[in-house]
């Protein structure tokens, strides 16, 4: 299986997407708040690429059964009723409900990938969901890192890392990586033991920290707590049991 890990998302349109898997990943934090919130029971999660858009789809879907969720600057939007904290999606604020989400840099990828053959959502808190779904698909993968601001980000190329290092230690897969990909997988194996240490010292993790957000960092870090797999169709991020 061919598996190729893009750093940031800026190469996107020129990948070769079809037919292929494509994981999206932004580990702070708006791939972890779709997987709290699917986990809480919310009917799918929409991403968006700015307020206006998402403003607009609520207005579509009505308020009755779509809530507001995103940040710029790490901070709520205003007028929008959550921010990005995977803690504020529980079953009493979004479930049953579709939850529209506009991040800086996670959600806008998602519309850039949709001619992909199968799109899902990957974060630490749900890896091994995904590396199962990757190994059963047995498709040539793309690993998008959502990165900050145009640059990498040291948690989403972790977190490809890990992937990587799951589907051939767990899973037995014979890959070929491409440098990126191969990178990844060596500072995974580096920080492996200390990975929330490397992710709150990283420049989003210190961000976050600054704005008394720490608490995010910390449960974003943590394996596998999310067993959930977030799997984009028509549009709108919805629990897949298996694919
Ligand atoms: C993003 O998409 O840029 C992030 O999810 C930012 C954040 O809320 O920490």
């Amino acid at each position: 299986m061919n598996v190729q890990l893009l750093l940031t998302p800026h190469t996107l349109e020129r990948a070769e997407l079809e037919g292929r898997t494509v994981v999206v990943i932004d580990v702070l934090r708006s791939s972890t708040s779709i997987c709290a919130s699917l986990l809480a029971g919310a009917r799918s999660v929409i991403p968006t690429s700015g307020p206006g858009e998402a403003g607009e789809l609520r207005a579509k879907l009505g308020a009755d059964s779509a809530v507001l969720a995103g940040e710029r600057n790490g901070v709520k939007i205003e007028n929008f009723q959550y921010g990005n904290s995977p803690a504020e999606f529980t079953p009493e604020t979004v479930g049953g409900k579709n939850v529209i989400l506009c991040t800086t840099n996670g959600t806008s990828v998602f519309g850039r990938v949709a001619r992909a053959g199968l799109v899902l959502s990957g974060a630490l808190v749900n890896v091994s969901s995904v590396a199962q779904a990757i190994a059963l698909q047995k498709k040539d993968t793309v690993i998008v890192c959502s990165g900050r601001e145009g640059g990498f980000s040291i948690e989403d190329t972790l977190c490809g890392g890990m992937l990587i290092d799951v589907l051939r230690q767990k899973h037995g897969c014979d890959l070929t990586l491409n440098d990126a990909g191969s990178l990844a997988r060596l500072l995974y194996r580096d920080r492996q033991t200390s990975l929330k240490e490397a992710i709150s010292q990283g420049e989003h993790g210190r961000f976050l920290t600054a704005l008394g957000m720490s608490a995010d960092v910390d449960l974003c870090s943590r394996i596998d707590i999310m067993p959930v797999l977030p799997v984009l169709k028509d549009g709108c991020l919805v629990k897949a049991d298996a694919v």
